[in-house]
């Protein structure tokens, strides 16, 4: 049977190939943390990570992800053992409807590795060595909009987060 990894457990691959990832999770796996919002690839609200990558699940079909691994917002942290990130959107206020954060947060953790492996941006100016500045961040996190404009505190608590994601990391 053909199946993937989804938050740690295996899922079988819908039979209809027509069936989207974003409809997957919601619809058949009944994960609604990741959002539909646009649906055609404009708003960043269903990004999930695929193997640690993120990805907007809205357009890609869910046989195309055959054995590989999802983390939606469920797999990355729960009450009481939020992610870094997840818990510096509740200290700065990174939200008003949450409608956006799920995708905000999958996006903002993606952006840290896409960093890490030194994959630059549109405004990266030194390509040797791509530093994480606001700049950075903004430009990295464009493609997740947030309708209610609470962006001030999306990049207060990515900043935040990824810091303290960081030194738990260095800490390990
Ligand atoms: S719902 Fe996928 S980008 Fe908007
Ligand atoms: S918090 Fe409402 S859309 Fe972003």
């Amino acid at each position: 049977m053909a199946t993937m990894n989804v938050n740690g457990a295996e899922a079988s691959l819908p039979e209809d190939p027509r069936v989207s990832l974003l409809d997957m999770l919601r619809d058949h796996l009944s994960l609604p943390g990741t959002k539909k919002g646009c649906n055609q690839g404009a708003c960043g609200a269903c990004t999930v990570l695929v193997d640690g990558e993120r990805i907007l699940s809205c357009l890609a079909l869910a046989v195309q992800y055959e054995g590989r691994s999802i983390t939606t917002i469920e797999g990355l942290g729960q009450p009481g053992q939020l992610h870094p990130i997840q818990k510096a959107f509740v200290e700065h206020d990174g939200f008003q409807c949450g409608y956006c954060t799920p995708g905000q947060i999958c996006s903002a953790v993606g952006m840290l590795a896409e960093v890490e492996r030194g994959v630059p941006s549109h405004v990266t100016g030194d390509l040797e060595t791509v530093m994480l500045t606001r700049e950075e961040m903004r430009e990295r996190m464009s493609g997740n909009l947030c309708r209610c404009g609470a962006y001030n505190g999306i990049i207060d608590a990515i900043a935040d987060g990824l810091e303290a994601e960081s030194r738990a990391e260095a800490a390990q």
